[in-house]
């Protein structure tokens, strides 16, 4: 076993003793909840409970690449409530900014596409967007990029974009990985990387959805694995080295800094 103990302050011990260099993170929408994002799959809160209005046959139908391809509204009937806006980062994203500025953080790898952590100080460089972000957006057919004026028009609109391409018309799409769509070539390209980190936590996701759901897989045995979330979620907690802290996780960051006497730090970064 790596750890002392499976509990937050072995953990703390383990990064001050420098045993914990290269952090890689993982993240859901749980951590964007208390910006007043609502996540997916929660009962009564997530998006996909409250989809009725939309007649969808099942609700992750607004997100599947084939149904938008018929039927294109439902999306953007949601877009303009999707679409990154005025939302304060969390101090869990700026929990992730602070490894960073200790030099800890090997990379973050996000399946939300809120752009919160970028918001939040953390380069885009050490970000992997998983499910890709709104920052960009293109025709489903042809592929031509569309321009960002036109789509937030549309979104305001609650229109569907088609491509400008006379020949072609496809229907335009931001480029959100859709079901049924790949994910970007970074997320392949640094999947191996949980390898190579000796610390992992994970935040505020049901890692229901392959194959982000496969990346604390890739840790060593040896790799301490600590999971913040409500529920308790995929295999963590299987192994000697996981901790689970159940519980909110602005709460469990605040315990976890406090625990490494980052505390105030923290929270002054967050309040900047
Ligand atoms: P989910 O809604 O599936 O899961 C959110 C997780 O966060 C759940 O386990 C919640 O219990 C937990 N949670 C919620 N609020 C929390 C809080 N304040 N503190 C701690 N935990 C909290 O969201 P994701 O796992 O991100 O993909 O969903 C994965 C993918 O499914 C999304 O990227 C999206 C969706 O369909 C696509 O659309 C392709």
């Amino acid at each position: 076993e790596t750890l002392e103990s499976r509990t937050v302050e072995a953990v703390a011990k383990f990064i001050k003793d420098g045993r914990a260099q290269r952090i890689v993170v993982m993240t859901g929408a749980g951590i964007s909840t208390s910006a007043g994002i609502p996540d997916f799959r929660s009962p009564d809160t997530g998006l996909y409970a409250n989809l009725a209005r939309l007649n969808l046959p099942y609700a992750e139908a607004v997100f599947d690449i084939s149904y938008f391809r018929n039927n294109p509204l439902p999306f953007y009937t949601l877009a303009q409530e999707l679409y990154p806006g005025n939302y304060r980062p969390t101090i869990t994203h700026s929990f992730i900014h602070l490894l960073h500025k200790k030099g800890l953080l090997l990379k973050l790898f996000t399946q939300n596409i809120d752009c919160l952590e970028r918001e939040a100080g953390v380069p885009d460089e050490m970000i992997v967007e998983a499910h890709g972000s709104f920052a960009r957006q293109s025709c489903i057919e042809c592929k031509s990029p569309y321009p960002d004026d036109l789509m937030q028009k549309a979104i305001r609109e609650k229109t569907v974009p088609k491509c400008l391409r006379e020949t072609c018309g496809g229907l335009v799409k931001p480029e959100i990985v859709f079901f049924g769509e790949q994910l970007p070539a970074e997320f392949f390209a640094n999947r191996m990387l949980p390898a190579e980190a000796d610390l992992c936590i994970v935040m505020g996701t049901s890692l229901t959805v392959q194959p982000f759901a496969s990346l604390p897989l890739f840790c060593r045995e040896a790799t301490p694995r600590v999971l913040i979330n409500m529920d308790p979620v995929g295999d963590l907690g299987s192994r000697a080295d996981d901790v689970l802290m159940l519980e909110d996780c602005d709460s469990g960051v605040r315990r976890l800094a406090e625990a490494c006497g980052w505390l105030e730090e923290l929270e002054s970064l967050w309040a900047e």
